[in-house]
């Protein structure tokens, strides 16, 4: 066993087990992604993409099998560790953005930091060199709709940077991008990879944004091809 990685072993997520609507949505994945990787899991709708992320991200629990991440076993921590794991070692970027609504873009970035009780003086300097990181500083007292969907992300991208995490995971961050503003939002995430080191795992089912990854992951049927 090595330290400074990403690992599972063996793992399942089987939906309705021994039901007749039996669904394997992960079918016996082993893999392992080092910290500072760029990572890309592709493969068709339905393949286990989002299950195996969810797996990662401490979303859900495996059937069988095991995520270690940096060696610590996902299924041996409770429900505390965990959040605490996913508050301050992972970094989430959605399909739909998620942002609140009712925040700024400012206090958006902000709010993972006011889960872990950053102190506020803390809180708006970090706000304010990751805003300034996604470039939308001008943007910082504007509400999600009045943002387009392109500056949406990257407020997600700033939002999941706020406790400065090792690893960020994407699960189809561009998806609701048109083809230009998607470049943009995986130029941004190559470089927080590129220069702040930050282990990177994208799922995509657009292969030319796989291609950008290192390290390829595929993905068929619950089982890496
Ligand atoms: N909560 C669930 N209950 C039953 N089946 C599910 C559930 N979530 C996902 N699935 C099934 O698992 C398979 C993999 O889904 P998913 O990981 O979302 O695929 P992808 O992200 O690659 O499109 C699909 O066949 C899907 O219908
Ligand atoms: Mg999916």
């Amino acid at each position: 066993m090595s330290n400074g990685e990403i690992r599972c072993v063996g793992l399942f997520k089987i939906y309705n087990e021994g039901e007749p609507n039996e669904c394997r949505a992960l079918n016996g994945v082993d893999l392992t992604i080092e910290l500072g990787e760029f990572a890309s899991i592709i493969g068709p709708s339905g393949s286990g993409k989002s299950t195996l992320l969810n797996l990662i991200s401490c979303l859900d629990t495996p059937t069988r099998g095991e995520v270690y991440i940096e060696d610590v076993g996902i299924s041996g921590l409770n429900g505390v560790q965990k959040a605490r794991l996913r508050r301050e070692k992972l970094g989430f970027v959605f399909q739909q953005f998620n942002l609140i609504p009712t925040m700024s873009a400012a206090e958006n970035i902000e709010l993972p930091m006011r889960f872990k009780g950053t102190p506020k003086p803390v809180r708006n300097s970090k706000v304010e060199e990751i805003i300034e990181l996604v470039g939308l500083s001008d943007k910082a007292g504007n509400r999600p709709s009045e943002l387009s969907g392109g500056q949406q992300q990257r407020v997600a991208v700033a939002r999941s940077l706020a406790n400065d995490p090792q690893i960020i995971l994407a699960d189809e961050p561009t998806g609701n991008l048109d083809q230009n503003t998607g470049k943009t939002i995986m130029g941004l995430l190559k470089r927080l990879n590129e220069e702040e080191g930050k282990t990177l795992v994208i799922v995509t089912h657009d292969s030319k944004i796989a291609k950008n990854a290192r390290q390829k992951i595929q993905i068929v049927d619950g089982k890496i091809v």
